[in-house]
């Protein structure tokens, strides 16, 4: 039984202007990728769905057995190991796979432990020409192929020929390196499906550079903690500091082939919750003051609030990047535009927040997870510029979580991310208690529902 087996739900929504009214309008008089200008939503009925899957090692091991072990995983950037030898170690739950390029545009995955007894091979990131076993010696070219085996008249059972290490399959996209631990799988594209490639395509990553990559533990499940940045219904109360810039209530949720779904969230457009209370002159003071821009605010006739947000952040990031932003519509330099990959792998498009984030259980702990955020920021043709190393945050001294204030490199997102994880522990640990499932809404919240769908599919096959 699924868990959507409840009659259609209502086709409501949130008073205030549509996404498509919005960029419909926009697009008479700038180019809007025609990837922003449809809309896809899906219905998966209003069923409660069950806290065992946010609480139960059981429900875990399932995931586990069923789900983690057949899906394509985000692993790395390509840029994360530019030459070859370049290696990353990345792991989900038990699992440990090295990824390595191996040429200019090749790469290859290993699981990371040895064949004497078992140690694993890389740590972090490494650069290397061999993998070498830092206990007895053992070692593998970057091919897989046995390098060395040291005193091998000890060990008359084995044939060097036949010791490669087992290979895990890899497979690139849009500058992210996949992996996926299942030999049978069906290919990355095939995963991708056609929708996601296409709208990447006129609004691509391939070409950004990873600008900040911060990490942390999170006290709640993956999918809870997850799940907290795939709508925008939370907005209105747990960042209450935008929502007069943030069109939170009609943002725009579209499911698109088997893996993908995506929101649009409207900013320098008040919450519809606030009804008329907030003039054009507020937006743009609020956005100004949001980015710590003193370029000027007033509006010019025949202009919207949007269009003067979106110049002031052009001319910021333009500061920023160096780059010629002069083409790019409103909505692609302001809007929350998030798309995500089952099961948790959320890049954002457009250049109002170019976010990644990523959301993996905590090694076989599914009370708490690994949380990743990254920026992704744009160059100058020609620049090579640095990638962001990670940056590890401890939980703060007294509390549970890291203040996320504590990488500035996150700019003003670090205060936001602060909310949303107060929220997180407060949701684990109520779950515990909690005498009911839990509750989700028709439309707002339809991405989780559809991850959930997905995830039901993976753990009834
Ligand atoms: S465990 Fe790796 S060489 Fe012995
Ligand atoms: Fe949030």
């Amino acid at each position: 039984m699924t868990t959507f087996d409840t009659p259609p739900s209502t086709q409501a929504r949130s008073t205030g202007p549509t996404v498509q009214e919005v960029l419909g309008a926009e697009a008479e008089r700038q180019v809007v990728p025609s990837a922003l200008l449809i809309e896809s939503a899906a219905d998966f009925g209003v069923a409660d769905l069950p806290k065992e899957r946010y609480l139960d090692k059981a429900y875990h091991d399932r995931e586990v057995a069923k789900m983690w072990s057949k899906v394509w995983q985000m692993a790395c950037r390509e840029e994360d190991i530019p030459n070859v030898g370049d290696s990353i170690n990345y792991e989900i739950v038990d699992e440990s796979i090295i990824v390595v390029r191996t040429g200019p545009t090749e790469f290859k995955a290993y699981v990371n432990s040895c064949l004497h007894r078992g140690t694993q091979l890389i740590r972090g990131k490494q650069s290397v020409q061999s993998f070498s076993c830092p206990f007895h010696g053992w070692s593998w070219n970057l091919d897989g192929t046995m390098r060395n085996l040291p005193c091998q008249w000890d060990f008359p059972q084995l044939d060097k020929s036949t010791m490669s290490l087992p290979e895990v399959k890899v497979d690139t996209w849009d500058g992210w390196v996949f992996i996926n631990l299942d030999p049978d799988s069906g290919t990355l594209p095939e995963y991708l499906g056609q929708i996601l490639p296409a709208h990447f395509e006129q609004m691509p990553l391939k070409s950004r550079f990873k600008a900040a990559h911060v990490q942390a533990r999170v006290p709640a499940n993956w999918k809870a903690t997850m799940e907290a940045f795939i709508e925008s219904y939370h907005v209105f109360i747990t960042h209450p500091q935008i929502v007069s810039i943030t069109g939170d209530h009609n943002t725009q949720y579209d499911v698109f082939d088997q893996h993908s779904n995506r929101m649009v969230t409207l900013i320098a457009v008040p919450s519809p919750s606030l009804g008329d209370s907030v003039d054009d002159e507020e937006i743009v003071e609020t956005y100004a003051e949001f980015l710590g821009s003193n370029e000027p605010t007033e509006i010019p006739e025949g202009k919207t609030a949007r269009d003067v947000a979106s110049e002031i952040h052009r001319t910021e990031f333009t500061k920023l990047y160096g780059v010629d932003m002069s083409k790019m519509s409103n909505t692609e330099l302001i809007d929350a535009i998030e798309y995500a990959l089952f099961p948790n792998f959320i890049p954002w498009a457009g250049d109002g927040f170019p976010i990644v984030y990523r959301f993996r259980p905590d090694g076989d702990n599914h009370q708490a997870c690994i949380v990743d955020v990254m920026l992704m920021g744009m160059c100058p043709e020609g620049i090579d510029p640095p990638t962001a190393a990670v940056h590890w945050l401890d939980a703060a001294p007294g509390s549970d979580s890291p203040d996320w204030t504590t990488a500035p490199e996150l700019g003003p997102l670090g205060a936001i991310l602060n909310q949303d994880m107060a929220n997180l522990s407060r949701v684990q640990r109520g779950l515990r208690a909690s005498k009911k499932d839990v509750t989700f809404s028709a439309y707002q919240e339809s991405r989780i529902r559809h991850f959930a769908h997905i995830l039901d599919r993976y753990l009834e096959a």
